[in-house]
C-alpha cells in the first residue's frame, strides 16, 4: 500500500433544502457572480429562477455565461473570462453538468491570466493553481467535476480535447439536489452513471498491491451502487433515492477519496477523449462501448484474477475457480450492463465513427509514450481497441 495525502477542501451541501446557503458560499467571496450555464435545461426545470432570486434577494450581481456545450469549447470558456475580466467578477458559479462546471473552472482559471484564453493553459499543460472561486449547482450525476480538480476543454479546432487540472479548480461549495437531476433525459441518466462506474474501473481499480482492502471494498460499493440505482433512475426519474445514489456516487468517484494509496491509470479515458474530440460524442457512452473491449483486450493470466473479482462483487457473479472463466463471464456482465441495461448502442459504427483517424487518435492518446494501466497502451494497442469497437 502506497503512502497518500488526502485533501478535499470542497464543502458539500446536499439534499432537498439546501439552496438557502447558497447566498453565504457566493457572498464569501465578494458581489458579484458570473452564473455560467448550458443549453436551457436549468430554466425549464425551474433552477434558473431560483438561482436569479436568490442572488437579487441578497445584493448579489448576477452576470451569465450561457450555451456551454456538451464537450465545453475553449472558446466559450474564453468568452466567460473576458466577461469576468471586464465586470470585475468575484465568483464563477456553475450551474448543470460536468461540461458547465469544466466550462467554469475554464474560465476562472482564464480569467486571473494576461491572455484570458484558457487553451494557453491546456496546451501548456498548467496546473492551476491561481484561479477565480468556483462555486457548482450540480444537475447531471456524472463527471464527478463538482469534487474534483480537473475540467475537461475541447478545441474544435485542432480535435483536441484535454484535462486542465490544478487544485484552484476545486470548487470552494457544491450544491447537490438529486432532484435537480430528475428532468435529466434517460440517455443521459444512462451516459452519466456509466461515466461514474468507469472513473473507479479505470483511473484506479486495478491497483493491485498499491492499494488496501478498505479502499478496494469503498471502489467495488461505488460501482455496485450505480449497477443497482441506474435502472431505476432511468425507469423512474423521480425517484429521488435512485438519483441521490448516484449523484453522492458521482463525486465520491473522483474526489479522490476512492484512490487512495493506488496508482492511476486512465486508458479508456484517454482514449475516448479523443472519440470526443474528433466525433463531438457524449462522453459516457464512448467510454461504455470501450470499456468492455478493453477488458477484453488487457485479459491475461496477470489480469484475470482482478477482472474476475470484479465480476463477483460488482455484478454479483458466482465466485469461479478458474481466474480466466471468471475474468471472462465479468467481462460478459459488463457487455449486458452497458448495451442491455444501459440500452446504449454498442458500437462506433452505429455512431457514424470508421477508423479514418483511428492512428492519428491512438497515437495523440499514448501522448508520445504508453498509457498506463493494468496493462499498459502503445499506440498499435490503442489501435487495435478501436478496431475491436467498430
Ligand atoms: O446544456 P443543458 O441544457 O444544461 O443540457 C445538458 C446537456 O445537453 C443536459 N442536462 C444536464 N443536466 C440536466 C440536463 N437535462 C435535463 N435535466 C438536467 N438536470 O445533459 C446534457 C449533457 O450535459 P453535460 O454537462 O455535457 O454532461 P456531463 O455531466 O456528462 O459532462 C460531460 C463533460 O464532462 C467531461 C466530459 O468529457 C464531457 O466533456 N468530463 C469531466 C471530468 C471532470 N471534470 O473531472 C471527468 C470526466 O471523465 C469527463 O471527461
Ligand atoms: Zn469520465
Amino acid at each position: 500500500m502506497n503512502d497518500f495525502i488526502f485533501h478535499n477542501p470542497d464543502k458539500v451541501y446536499f439534499g432537498r433544502d439546501i439552496m438557502k446557503h447558497l447566498p453565504e458560499e457566493l457572498l464569501k467571496f465578494g458581489k458579484k457572480a458570473l452564473m455560467v450555464y448550458g443549453g436551457g435545461s436549468i430554466k425549464k426545470n425551474g433552477l434558473y429562477d431560483t438561482v436569479k432570486k436568490l442572488c437579487s434577494d441578497n445584493g448579489i450581481t448576477l452576470f451569465e455565461l450561457s450555451g456551454v456545450e456538451p464537450n465545453p469549447r475553449h472558446t466559450t470558456a474564453n468568452k466567460g473570462a473576458e466577461i469576468c475580466k471586464k465586470e470585475g467578477i468575484d465568483v464563477v458559479l456553475a450551474v448543470g453538468g460536468g461540461s458547465t462546471i469544466d466550462c467554469a473552472k475554464g474560465v476562472a482559471a482564464a480569467a486571473v491570466t494576461d491572455s484570458g484564453n484558457v487553451w494557453d493553459l491546456v496546451s501548456a499543460g498548467t496546473w492551476v493553481t491561481e484561479a477565480l472561486p468556483v462555486v457548482a449547482i450540480l444537475t447531471n450525476a456524472a463527471t464527478g467535476s463538482e469534487m474534483d480538480v480537473w475540467a475537461v476543454i475541447s478545441n474544435m479546432e485542432t480535435n483536441e480535447k484535454i484535462g486542465l487540472g490544478g487544485s484552484a479548480l476545486i470548487p470552494r461549495a457544491a450544491f447537490e439536489n438529486p432532484e435537480y437531476s430528475f428532468t435529466l433525459p434517460k440517455y443521459q441518466t444512462a451516459c452519466g452513471a456509466f461515466d461514474i462506474f468507469n472513473h473507479v474501473l479505470d483511473n484506479y481499480y486495478f491497483a493491485g498491491d498499491a492499494t488496501f482492502d478498505l479502499v478496494l471494498e469503498m471502489q467495488e460499493a461505488v460501482m455496485r451502487a450505480v449497477v443497482k440505482w441506474v435502472p431505476v433512475a432511468m425507469a423512474e426519474p423521480e425517484n429521488y433515492e435512485a438519483r441521490a445514489n448516484l449523484m453522492w456516487a458521482s463525486s465520491m468517484a473522483l474526489n479522490t477519496i476512492l484512490d487512495a494509496g493506488t496508482v492511476h491509470g486512465c486508458a479508456c479515458h484517454a482514449m475516448e477523449h479523443e472519440l470526443s474530440a474528433y466525433y463531438d460524442i457524449t462522453h459516457g457512452h464512448g467510454l461504455a462501448i470501450l470499456t468492455p473491449r478493453w477488458l477484453e483486450y488487457i485479459l491475461d493470466e496477470s489480469t484475470a484474477p482482478a477482472i474476475s473479482r470484479f465480476g463477483v462483487k460488482v455484478f454479483g457473479l458466482e465466485e469461479k475457480d478458474n481466474a480466466e472463466e471468471g475474468a471472462k463471464a465479468a467481462i460478459q456482465a459488463a457487455y449486458d450492463f452497458c448495451f442491455n441495461t444501459l440500452g446504449l448502442k454498442s458500437t462506433l459504427t452505429e455512431l457514424g465513427i470508421d477508423k479514418t483517424h483511428f492512428r492519428a487518435m491512438a497515437e495523440h492518446a499514448c501522448m508520445g509514450g504508453v498509457i498506463t494501466g493494468p496493462k499498459n497502451l502503445t499506440p498499435d494497442d490503442v489501435e487495435k481497441i478501436y478496431e475491436m469497437c467498430l
